[in-house]
């Protein structure tokens, strides 16, 4: 017997720190409906999603909810697989990286690259906070009374050297850089490829610290526990320990390893482009056959985050208009690889204008009518001779659909793939206002030309039916009721071969409408009121911290010369990565950067250019005095203002340079 074709498709593991969004939402949904596509099409598939549970930040928030740290996270993961469960996702797998499977076999791993001298323990230089027991890197340091003091607790630090173990990733570079170069597919869409190449790896790809002794919710490097295994070594093994790699169960990883596609963010294209693929490298294993980058849903001009309290959690919308709604305005409203905006109009409107009048009224129509003229039974398509122009037209191009639409899926274009099936059933729409049933069905000798048309429309529902089914699962239940199609073969892929195979005789059945025509204003006047009540409540959070604050204020004495802690927060200073530097024409001083906040793009002038050379600075990690007043500088609008320290030499002359920061810093990260 033939062995099915595998397709393993993984998304991000999301850190469990706080409840999902529609934005991680929207990862798993595109893992779904490509796993639900390709089982259609009869693959063996295997689809993992899973929690990246361990690092800093997840103990931080244990220890502000005043529990544990696994206390913390299996609250949110079992509220995680809730909510997938909510939205009908189904997943084979969900790994969590605190599980005893994955935890092994990352130990494992690490020091595999540890005897083959992919890792090595060197040490690490910084400023420490004994109390604390942390390092921090001189940006990070806060200045107090002229000392430089932890952020965290305001005590001094100290230099201090750590060991830490580095993978050498500058070994890999070239063949890293060749890897992706010959192999066009494997970095989607292909931009970000360039991005990749031009941005991190061609500037210098550095040894990447892979160890920490300061954080202790992790895994213990098993031959030295007092360090901790870098978070993301640990999260990126996820994809194969789910699998059972370096067990001796390792059948899933046997048969589908490589993964056919990584979904992720493209915030974490590098990780999987550059640090994953030299991981397995040096595991002597393949590559994942593609990693896809998608864009974000924004909201505003601004990528949703708790911390900016503009998220959408998608629980309420699917309680009021159905896990299908918003299933398929996820797939259909951006183009799967750029950023597009949430807003809840746009989702009322598209609902309506797609889904009620366009495939609602579709079906409703076809049923409705099948029930008046045919007494309910599908009628035969008998007679060639009564066919119209219209209706070949029709019938080719919704024959031709399963092969358009699979088309754009298997580019993971699901919006474009939508668009496909949309296009039949407006044709369908247009159908039947040119071909007039009402008319036809007062004429008794129309008969077979109304069984025709009729018979036309439902296979064409039918058609729609099946295709939908992995954006939306419900809809086509529903639909298959309605056109009384029981048989499941009828509902499969394969029944897509030709035009025709929907039984004459199918009994119809009439029910509620698919998608009720909703009122877009009234409804979003009801969405908005929820967001008001919030609003109302977040307004008086903030008003109770300004009170305390100002108290605080006047508690706090500040001596001559200094800034107080309340003004020192005023000051917004973020890591700023280096896109692209050049002299600015006819100008001696100045540079135009163009930055990375990760979330947002910047530019910025800054008069250094006697100081440093704009080739060199390319893939820098600087600091940005983030919140500074835009101004215009020879016509340029120059958006923040880059730190540099400067010294006056004993000749007069001075030497600059600009702060950098660790380069294991996100871009964005906050300084402070
Ligand atoms: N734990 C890491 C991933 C490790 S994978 C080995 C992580 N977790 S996360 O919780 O921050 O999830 C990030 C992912 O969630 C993004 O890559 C993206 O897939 C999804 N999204 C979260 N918010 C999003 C939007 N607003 N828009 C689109 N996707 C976003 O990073």
């Amino acid at each position: 017997m033939d062995q099915k074709k595998t397709y393993y498709i993984t998304t991000p593991i999301y850190y469990p720190s706080g409840n999902m969004t529609i934005g991680h939402t929207y990862t798993t949904v595109a893992a779904d409906t490509m796993t639900r596509f390709k089982k259609m099409q009869g693959y063996d598939t295997y689809f993992l999603t899973g929690t990246d549970e361990h690092g800093q930040k997840i103990e931080k928030k244990a220890a502000e909810a005043g529990v544990t740290p696994i206390q913390y996270v299996d609250k949110i993961v079992a509220e995680t697989k809730d909510l997938w469960k909510l939205m009908n996702i189904e997943y084979d797998d969900f790994i969590r990286t605190t599980e005893d499977r994955h935890m092994k076999i990352v130990q494992k791993i690490f020091r595999q690259f540890y005897d083959q001298g992919d890792i090595y323990k060197a040490e690490y230089e910084g400023m420490y906070c004994t109390p604390c027991e942390s390092f921090w890197t001189p940006t990070q340091l806060v200045d107090k009374d002229g000392q430089k003091v932890c952020p965290d607790c305001g005590r001094p630090c100290q230099p201090m050297k750590e060991e830490s173990y580095f993978f050498r990733m500058s070994k890999y570079q070239d063949w890293m850089i060749d890897y992706i170069e010959t192999h066009p597919e494997f970095i989607q869409p292909a931009k970000r490829a360039n991005e990749m190449i031009n941005n991190f790896l061609k500037p210098g790809l550095q040894d990447l610290c892979v160890s920490r002794t300061s954080v202790k919710w992790g895994i213990p490097v098993d031959f030295d526990p007092k360090h901790t295994v870098y978070v993301w070594i640990d999260a990126l093994s996820n994809y194969i320990t789910a699998l059972g790699y370096g067990t001796d169960h390792d059948e899933l990883f046997q048969k589908y390893w490589p993964a056919d596609v990584h979904l992720v963010g493209k915030e974490i294209v590098r990780f999987h482009t550059i640090y994953w693929p030299i991981m397995l490298h040096a595991l002597g294993l393949p590559l994942p056959k593609q990693v896809f980058g998608h864009g974000w849903l924004l909201f505003g001009a601004d990528r949703m985050s708790k911390s900016k309290g503009n998220v959408v959690y998608p629980e309420p919308i699917v309680a009021r208009y159905g896990v299908d709604a918003l299933r398929y305005y996820l797939m259909r409203e951006m183009p799967f690889g750029s950023d597009g905006n949430y807003t809840n109009e746009s989702f009322l409107t598209r609902m309506n204008a797609d889904l009620a009048n366009d495939l609602g009224n579709l079906v409703s129509r076809a049923v409705a009518m099948i029930e008046k003229y045919f007494d309910g039974k599908v009628p035969a398509w008998t007679d060639a001779a009564v066919d119209e122009a219209v209706d070949n037209p029709l019938r080719e191009h919704c024959a031709a659909l399963p092969a358009l639409a699979e088309e754009q899926m298997d580019k993971l274009q699901f919006s474009q793939a939508l668009a496909e099936i949309w296009k039949v059933i407006g044709e369908c729409n247009k159908y039947i206002d040119v071909t007039q049933p009402w008319v036809l069905g007062k004429d008794p000798e129309k008969k077979d030309r109304l069984g025709n048309v009729l018979y036309n429309l439902a296979e064409c529902v039918r058609f729609v039916a099946v295709l939908i089914g992995p954006v939306m699962p419900h809809t086509p239940i529903r639909i298959f009721e309605q056109l009384g199609v029981t048989d499941d073969a009828l509902k499969s892929w394969d029944s897509l071969a030709s035009f025709g195979k929907l039984p004459a005789g199918t009994q119809v059945k009439k029910g509620e409408a698919l998608f009720p025509r909703i009122d877009v204003k009234k409804e979003l006047e009801i969405l908005s009121g929820g967001d008001k009540k919030e609003e109302k409540a977040e307004a008086k959070q903030e008003k109770k911290e300004q009170k305390a604050e100002k108290k605080e204020k006047k508690k706090e004495e500040i001596p001559e010369g200094c800034i107080g802690f309340g003004d020192f927060e005023k000051v917004k200073m973020r890591v700023a990565r280096v896109l692209e530097c050049e002299r600015v024409e006819k100008s001696e001083k100045l540079l135009k950067f163009r930055l990375s906040l990760g979330n947002e793009e910047r530019t910025v002038l800054s008069g250094i250019a006697k100081f440093h050379n704009p080739e060199d600075l390319i893939g820098k990690k600087l600091v940005l005095l983030a919140n500074l007043a835009p101004r215009k500088i020879m016509g340029i609008e120059s958006q923040g203002m880059l730190l540099s320290a400067v010294a006056q030499n004993d000749d007069g002359t001075e030497t600059l340079r600009l702060l950098t920061a660790d380069p294991i810093m996100p871009d964005g990260a906050e300084i402070g």
